[in-house]
Parts: C-alpha cells; structure tokens; sequence
C-alpha cells in the first residue's frame, strides 16, 4: 500500500468537464468541482444518475484529464501534458463501473497477473500478490485462477476486476460503485475487506454508492454531487442529520436511521443523529428495555399509540412470553408503551 502519507494525497480545484467538448454534442459533466482527500480517509461520493460521479473520478488517475481546473495527486498536477501519468496509475487504482471495460485476458489468473507482470515484478510474488488480491474480494485462486473470463458472471467479473486493481497495491483505491450486481453475503464479505484495507492498512479508498447503508458502514467523509458540482460535503453524521432541511440532495436515509425516526415520531426518546447498526441497535435496545419510551416521558407520546400498527411494527401481534397479548390489559399499558 505505499508508506503512509500526511495530509491530501489528492485535491481536485475548480474542475471542469464538458464531453464532445466543441462538438455541437457538447455535454457539460462537471461545474467547477472542489474536493479534497485526505490521506487514510475513506471518502464516499454519492448523487443522483447521471451528476457526474464517474466523470469524477476517471480524474483521479488521469484517464480523463483536467479541460478546466486542477488534479493534484502526491503533488503531481494531472493538467501538466508532462506528468508522468503511469507513475499515477500505480499509485491511484480505479475500477470503473463496468468491469468488462477493466478485463481483457482470456483466463482470470492471466488477467489479475498482467498489470503487475507488465511493470516488472517478478513472478513468484506476482502470485502471492494475486492470492492475497483474489483472497480480499473473496475469490479461491486455484479455483478460479484457470477459469475464462468470458464465462463469468457480472458479480464474478466485478470480483476480478477489483482483484486486478488491488494486485497492483495502489496507495489510493477508487471504486465506481463496488458492490452493483453481488449477491448480499458478497457485498457484505467485500465491503468488510474494504473496511480493513482501510482502517488497518491505512489504504485510502474513495468509493461511488448509491447505498446509504454503504455510506453509513465505510466512510468517513461524504460529498454529494448533483447537476456536476457538489451540493454537500460533510460526515455522514452531519448528511444524515441535514436530510430534512436538504430536500434538494434528493439523499434517502440509511434504514436505520429510518427506524430510529419510526421509534421518535411515536414518542421513543431514540437519538435519530445515530446511523451505524451498533449505534442503532443500542438506540433500539435502550427504547425497548422501557429506558426511552414514551411511558417514561412527563409528556404524552406524540405518535397515537392506539393507531393499527405499521408495516414494520407489529407490536399488537406479539405476544409476551407468558403468552399474553401485551395491550391485553389496561394495568400492562404503561409497559407496552415503554417498549
Ligand atoms: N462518454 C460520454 N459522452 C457524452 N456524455 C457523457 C459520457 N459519459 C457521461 N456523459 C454524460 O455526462 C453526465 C455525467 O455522467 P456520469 O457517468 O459521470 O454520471 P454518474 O453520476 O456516474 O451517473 P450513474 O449514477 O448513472 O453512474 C451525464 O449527463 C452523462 O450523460
Ligand atoms: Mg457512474
């Protein structure tokens, strides 16, 4: 992974990007982006189809070049028509949103092993690196290292593109939604590797989402991009605790912050600035052990607790463990609202 730097490892200023650029086809991506990554950092970018995100980042390691406006990566300048631009792909890895642009060799082990055997790096460590890089996004590589390319399917090719960035070790990981197409047990084993890379490697990692949940669970620093220039930066605490008065976002809430809302608008004292599951979960524990219900409020819940309840809820068909209905009885209702 490089040895670790202080400080931005990459700073984009007043970016600019008009596709066809002259043409009369010309269409503007991005107005005058400024972001800043910080070395270690794990920077999520997010917003809606089509607000430039992949423009974005096909910056970062010089695949598109600055029209307008400055990439700095390591204190090189990506305007300059100079910079050595394979010394930055070696230190920016990107894996683009569409892994069968990313995979070219007939056989996945040939194809995770041409980067790195391209630069030189001598065979044995090749392979290590290779079983390390298929170890991380959840591949076996004797099982799979023979396997065609072309007979995959999209997840697996999303897998080996991955792999095929990772082997190289860049110091920056760039990932254009990471976990598109993966089954649940894949996305959650890739976005816990990611995490490591990150918080025990000192990797730094940018990664494109439209998972909120995602967000909540990986970064540290959010912006968000609309119409090609960024509408909010901020921690995901601050984006998640701005959604009401950022309509404009058009962000949704991770689910758990939507339960903990759920839990408040019916008189729960839940903390809804909270958005991790740990963090949730113990908001959830602490409104169902009675400590933060309503019954323990001087004021009457605001939410009508005698209302049918909602989809998610279902407090009226449970039952208590001595087999009771809990609204069965008037003297029962202070506890049932404490819950
Ligand atoms: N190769 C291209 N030629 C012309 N216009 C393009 C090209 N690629 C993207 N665009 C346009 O640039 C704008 C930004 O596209 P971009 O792919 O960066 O969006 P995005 O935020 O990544 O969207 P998504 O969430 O759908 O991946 C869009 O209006 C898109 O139509
Ligand atoms: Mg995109």
């Amino acid at each position: 992974m490089g040895e670790s730097n202080r400080g931005d490892i990459l700073t984009v200023s007043n970016l600019h990007h008009t596709y066809l650029q002259g043409t009369p086809l010309a269409q503007p991506a991005l107005f005058g982006v400024n972001l800043v990554i910080p070395a270690g950092s794990c920077v999520a970018i997010i917003g809606h189809t089509g607000s430039g995100k992949s423009t974005l980042i096909q910056h970062f390691n010089g695949l598109l070049r600055p029209q307008m406006g400055e990439v700095v990566v390591n204190g090189a300048r990506l305007s300059n028509p100079q910079v050595d631009i394979r010394a930055i792909r070696q230190q920016v890895g990107l894996v683009f949103q569409n892994p069968e642009d990313q995979i070219f060799e007939r056989l996945v082990g040939d194809d995770i092993a041409y980067g790195p055997l391209k630069q030189g790096i001598p065979l044995s460590e090749v392979v290590q690196r290779a079983k390390w890089a298929m170890g991380v996004v959840g591949l076996d590589f004797d099982e799979m290292k023979n396997r065609s390319t072309f007979a995959m399917s999209g997840g697996e090719k999303r897998k080996v593109a991955l792999a095929g960035v990772l082997v190289l070790r860049p110091q920056i990981l760039v990932l254009d939604e990471p976990t598109a197409g993966l089954d649940p047990r894949s996305r959650r084993d890739l976005l816990r590797r990611i995490r490591d890379l990150n918080r025990s490697e000192g990797l730094t990692v940018v990664f494109v989402s439209h998972n909120m949940e995602e967000v909540a669970y990986l970064a540290d620093t959010v912006y968000v991009l609309a119409a090609g220039h960024i509408a909010f930066h901020g921690t995901p605490r601050e984006l998640f605790g701005a959604l009401d008065e950022r309509p404009d976002l058009q962000v949704g809430a991770p689910p758990g912050v939507e339960i903990l809302r759920a839990l408040h608008s019916r008189g729960y004292h839940v903390d809804t600035t909270r958005f991790t599951v740990p963090e949730v979960a113990e908001e959830v524990a602490a409104a169902a052990s009675g400590q933060r219900g309503p019954a323990a409020a001087a004021e009457p819940p605001s939410g009508d607790l005698s209302a049918p309840p909602t989809a998610w809820e279902g407090p009226a068909h449970r039952r208590e463990p001595d087999g009771r209905h809990p609204h069965a009885h008037a003297e029962d209702r202070g506890d049932a609202h404490g819950r």
